[in-house]
């Protein structure tokens, strides 16, 4: 197995299926010091930088978190409006990254250019941690679902998938991707001007991943082990950012209802959503024993622990 030291984690396309299993069972070793609330003295010789070039809750947060949790040191901007990058001067991903470097030992970087942080790994010294970047890829992010998956089910293989929302997501680009790797037959659910495009079946295809499409969430919910759900009412995410307006509602077809789990989904079927979430899952899902969001929001900061301790070194 290739060594995460030093390793950029841009892309789940690049990963081995026994790379994903090290990542995994280094996370289970980490998941007792976040559920202790406690803070060890791992990486306290470590800083992080945040690069965030677009509006982030859940990615930087965990992150910083998990640093924390580790003993390091956290820096950074959630703002690049105020930054040389985001101003009149428009710093170049390479300039500012130049400079990044100096201050830290790992860079995470979020991104409205699909491609920056690969670009940001072309010049940086230090490794290069993808918090989602454009459509393209949201690596960290599979990867916590792919831990809390493991953890509640025991398994990866096996387990058919079915996932509602907008195919162009990076997330769904990284659960793709991560799939490959494991026999987990999946079912994609989207509107029509948001399905998977034509280059990304014929990656899939040349992976072997074993994928079909349906129409409505009803075709599908009843054989899935793992429901994954994003939005179909979002912003551009080629955007830094779009102020809240007018936004339509979610066409049935991609709702994921308290009546619809109960009369269709199997009893053990497991619920995950990356959050922000706006009418796909309605509030009353919560509690549901099919609901595992908020486990998911705490294997976030499990599996940054788990990143930052194996690119770091502190972990092999
Ligand atoms: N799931 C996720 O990426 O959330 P944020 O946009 O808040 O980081």
């Amino acid at each position: 197995m290739r060594s995460f030291m030093g390793r950029d984690i841009l892309s789940l396309k690049d990963f081995e299926r026994n790379e994903f299993f090290r990542v995994l069972e280094v996370a289970e070793q980490m998941e007792p010091i976040a559920r202790n609330r406690r803070n060890v003295d791992m990486l306290k010789e470590k800083t992080m930088v945040v690069a965030f070039y677009q509006p982030s809750t859940r990615t930087r947060l965990a992150h910083e978190a998990a640093m924390h949790r580790l003993g390091g040191h956290v820096t950074g901007f959630s703002d690049a409006k105020m930054t040389r990058a985001g101003d009149w001067y428009q710093e170049s991903i390479k300039d500012t990254v130049k400079m990044l470097e100096c201050y830290g030992d790992v860079i995470v970087m979020r991104h409205f250019k699909q491609g920056a942080p690969a670009e940001a790994a072309k010049w940086a010294s230090v490794p290069i941690i993808n918090g989602g970047d454009g459509w393209g890829e949201h690596p960290t992010q599979i990867l916590t679902d792919l831990y809390t998956v493991w953890r509640e089910k025991g398994r990866l293989d096996g387990l058919k998938w079915l996932a509602v929302g907008d195919m162009r997501m990076r997330t769904m680009h990284s659960l793709a991707y991560a799939l490959t790797q494991f026999d987990c037959p999946i079912t994609f659910v989207s509107p029509p001007e948001m399905s998977l495009t034509e280059e990304m079946k014929a990656e899939l295809n040349q992976y072997s991943l074993n994928y079909q499409e349906v129409e409505h969430v009803e075709q599908a919910i009843a054989d899935a082990d793992v429901i994954l759900v994003e939005p179909v009412v979002q912003p551009d995410y080629t955007k830094a950012r779009q102020e809240a307006g007018e936004h339509g509602i979610t066409p049935a077809n991609y709702k994921i209802t308290r009546e619809l789990l109960t009369n269709k989904a199997k009893s053990d079927a497991i619920l995950l959503h990356s959050f922000p979430r706006m009418d796909e899952i309605p509030t009353d899902v919560d509690i549901t024993r099919w609901s595992r969001y908020w486990q998911e929001a705490f294997n976030g900061v499990v599996m940054r622990m788990a990143l930052l301790g194996l690119v770091l070194g502190a972990m092999e």
